[in-house]
């Protein structure tokens, strides 16, 4: 609108010599104006003029009086035309700022007799100060001994009006032309380079401030339970490995080959490669018999056991998958006691809902020693949970096919007022750790949790794909992130819940 009208403008007359009046004239902002004439000047379309004017404006008290009448006139009109009014009960008619600038005013005008009583002088007064503040306020000119009086009463201020006469520029054009910004492959391919004006680089731009990095809502949890766990001397076990072979994942573990985890319903098999390239043969040995006969006081499952079945790999469906290497690798060596523990992604075929996806975090914790008993296991836990705000435990009997006895562990949620289900545990079993070549007395006490489940309740996400996955809004998170640097230990027990 403003930039056609400057352009036409121009191209008829040789000058504006005022956008001020330019934009009046035209009913324009001259704001605007202005923002098109430095934009034009920029690409030198236009020169421009910087003109400045000293102009009045109105004070708020001003803007005021302009309105509603000036304080002598005001007061003026509260007095009877007739007979007289008492000071005070004049008072009580107006506002006091009114009643104490118009009795001076009025006064000195001789309008009214002060006194105890007032009343009026003359019989009709026109309202020259209204008058005189709308003439200012309207933009026009008024005398030298009018602006002085309305300064000295504070009803008007100087202001520096600044605005641009405007000639046509070196690039003038009563259109602006579009620059291209980019160089496209259509117009290499049309040829229409050759005609298209570019834009200049501008090398003094600043770029756009970069965003500084965030983490992720589960990796804050996460660096928190791991220094917990480093608190406690834990070692972390390496979990980098996603792949695994049902072997590692599920036959060490003492899980027989029927069980229905093992079904894809439940697990994801790898379709390439479809079987690991190796086993440790006389360990898988060992494995077989155990599966198939007992030993080591144990009856075992009584079934023909796979090699097939053990071979297939699969997306890890436990982090237990990763304990059960570093057991095997530990009783090869030397018996030593260890803490162990690892924080990483799992997978399951599950249907994806608001609480469940495919793959989430498993948080684990292993240790290993002589004569450990289920007190231990017990004390661990407590000592762990803890640290993470949350003392008043309660286990329940559970069933793994790895661990005897197992225990589901459920925490006093104080918030909720009730017991919540925070993890499961157990003590691995003499059909895993045997075979592997521990000795009889080595005992491994291990749980586990999810970290999803935490994070969520901490961060108020009740639909966990607003946390982890494809479908995670950045920006989201990133608001998250700012609330979540006072995180907090009795946050995290607060937010475990069911
Ligand atoms: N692996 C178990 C799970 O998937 C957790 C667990 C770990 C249980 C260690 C007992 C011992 O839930």
């Amino acid at each position: 609108m403003a930039e056609e009208a400057i352009l036409g403008y121009l191209e008829k007359t040789e000058q504006i010599s005022d956008s001020g009046n330019f934009a009046a004239e035209l009913g324009l902002d001259h704001t605007d104006v202005v923002n098109v004439i430095k934009s034009l000047h920029g690409f030198r379309y236009v020169d421009a003029q910087d003109i400045k004017r000293e102009t009045w404006v109105l004070t708020d008290e001003g803007r005021k009086y302009a309105a509603e009448g000036s304080p002598e006139v005001q007061l003026f009109l509260a007095v009877p035309p007739e007979g007289s009014i008492p000071k005070d009960e004049l008072q009580k008619k107006l506002v006091p700022a009114v009643f104490k600038i118009g009795c001076s005013q009025a006064g000195k005008n001789r309008w009214v007799e002060m006194g105890k009583q007032i009343s009026r002088k003359v019989q009709h007064v026109e309202d020259k100060v209204k008058e005189l503040l709308l003439r200012v306020e309207d933009g026009h000119a008024i005398e030298k001994d009018d602006i002085n009086s309305l300064k000295a009463r504070k009803l008007i201020v100087q202001q520096t009006w600044k605005g641009y006469s405007v000639s046509k520029g070196p690039n003038y054009a009563p259109k602006r032309k579009k620059v291209a910004t980019d160089l496209t492959r259509e117009n290499l391919q049309r040829g229409d380079w050759k005609e298209l004006e570019f834009k200049e680089y501008n090398f003094n731009a600043k770029g756009q401030p970069a965003e500084g990095g965030h983490l992720h809502p589960l990796l804050k949890v996460r660096k928190q339970l791991k220094d917990i766990f480093l608190q406690m001397g834990f070692e972390e076990m390496p979990t980098n490995n996603f792949v695994e072979s049902s072997f590692w994942n599920f036959d060490v573990l003492f899980q027989p080959q029927q069980h229905p985890a093992r079904d894809s319903h439940d697990t994801f098999f790898l379709e390439e490669p479809s079987t690991t390239r190796k086993l440790p043969e006389a360990y898988v040995e060992l494995v077989k018999r155990v599966h198939e006969s007992g030993g080591y006081g144990s009856r075992g499952y009584g079934y023909d056991w796979k090699r097939e079945e053990a071979n297939k790999n699969l997306l890890r469906t436990h982090t237990t998958a990763v304990s059960s290497r570093m057991l095997k690798a530990l009783a090869e060596k030397p018996f030593a006691p260890k803490k162990y523990f690892s924080i990483d992604r799992v997978f399951r075929n599950e249907a994806v809902d608001r609480t469940h996806l495919a793959e989430f975090h498993q948080i684990e914790g292993l240790v290993c020693d002589r004569g450990l008993t289920l007190g231990d296991l017990i004390g661990v836990l407590h000592d762990f949970f803890s640290r993470l705000g949350m003392s008043k435990l309660r286990f329940k009997p559970a069933y793994n096919p790895y661990t005897e006895p197992s225990m589901e562990i459920f925490s006093y949620h104080e918030g909720l007022g009730k017991w919540v289900e925070i993890g499961n545990s157990g003590m691995f079993r003499p059909e895993m750790l045997l075979p592997m070549g521990f000795p009889e007395d080595a005992r491994v006490i291990a749980w586990g949790l999810s970290l999803e489940r935490p994070t969520m309740i901490l961060y108020g996400i009740d639909n966990i794909r607003d946390l982890f996955g494809h479908k995670v809004l950045l920006l989201l998170l990133l608001n998250l992130s700012t609330c979540f640097c006072c995180l907090k230990q009795e946050n995290v027990a607060a937010s475990f819940s069911p």
